[in-house]
């Protein structure tokens, strides 16, 4: 499985992230990533995106959800294995190691509250993906809580937003 792979895949496989697959790959790649955090899998469509990313760079995929882990595609079955390790537990309270974090992918509740902890909480990251950018329902928050972290440290980061497919937020800590 390659870039190639991907674009069909999401091309053949259309969800509500499919037209993210190639940016998120993309931003693992461009950032050589080793050590990748997930808040949000359910039934893994970015974890395929950031799996095959890592057999390219040599790196690992964190992936936390605070139900059971339902990622079991069979064609990922090796990869899953070697290069994924699942944590079972709340975004905010979830014990993951302490590592250098390159990319940290949220996709989770899509409150401001949570999504604001997150950020606060793996602060030290490269770079943020945040799925889910355009406002869905009342109690969303994904965009708000990203304005409200980038004001408490606006030199830092650079934000791009990639519309559609409920829309994607890329911040990456400026070099
Ligand atoms: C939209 S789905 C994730 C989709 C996934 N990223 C994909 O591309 O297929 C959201 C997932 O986040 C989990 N979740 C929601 N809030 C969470 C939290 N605070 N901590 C951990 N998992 C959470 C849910 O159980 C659900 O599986």
């Amino acid at each position: 499985m390659n870039r190639d792979w991907l674009a069909l895949y999401s091309v053949e496989n259309e969800t509500d992230i499919s037209g993210h697959l190639l940016t998120i790959y993309d931003t693992c790649i461009s950032l050589n990533a080793q050590h990748v955090l997930e808040l949000g899998v359910r039934y893994g469509e970015s974890s395929k995106a950031l799996l095959i990313a890592l057999a390219r760079t040599g790196g690992h995929l964190h992936a936390v959800d605070e139900l059971r882990d339902k990622f079991d595609a069979p064609a990922f079955a090796e990869l899953r294995a070697e290069r994924r390790t699942f944590y079972n537990g709340h975004s905010t309270t979830v014990e993951v190691p302490d590592l250098p974090w390159d990319l940290v992918l949220i996709d989770s509740s899509h409150t401001y509250d949570v999504t604001l902890a997150e950020l606060r909480r793996f602060e030290r990251t490269r770079c943020f993906i945040l799925h889910d950018w355009e406002p869905s329902r009342p109690q969303h928050g994904v965009d708000r809580a990203a304005f409200t972290f980038l004001s408490e440290q606006p030199s830092i980061w650079a934000l791009s937003v990639r519309d559609g497919f409920n829309g994607l937020g890329v911040i990456k800590r400026r070099e």
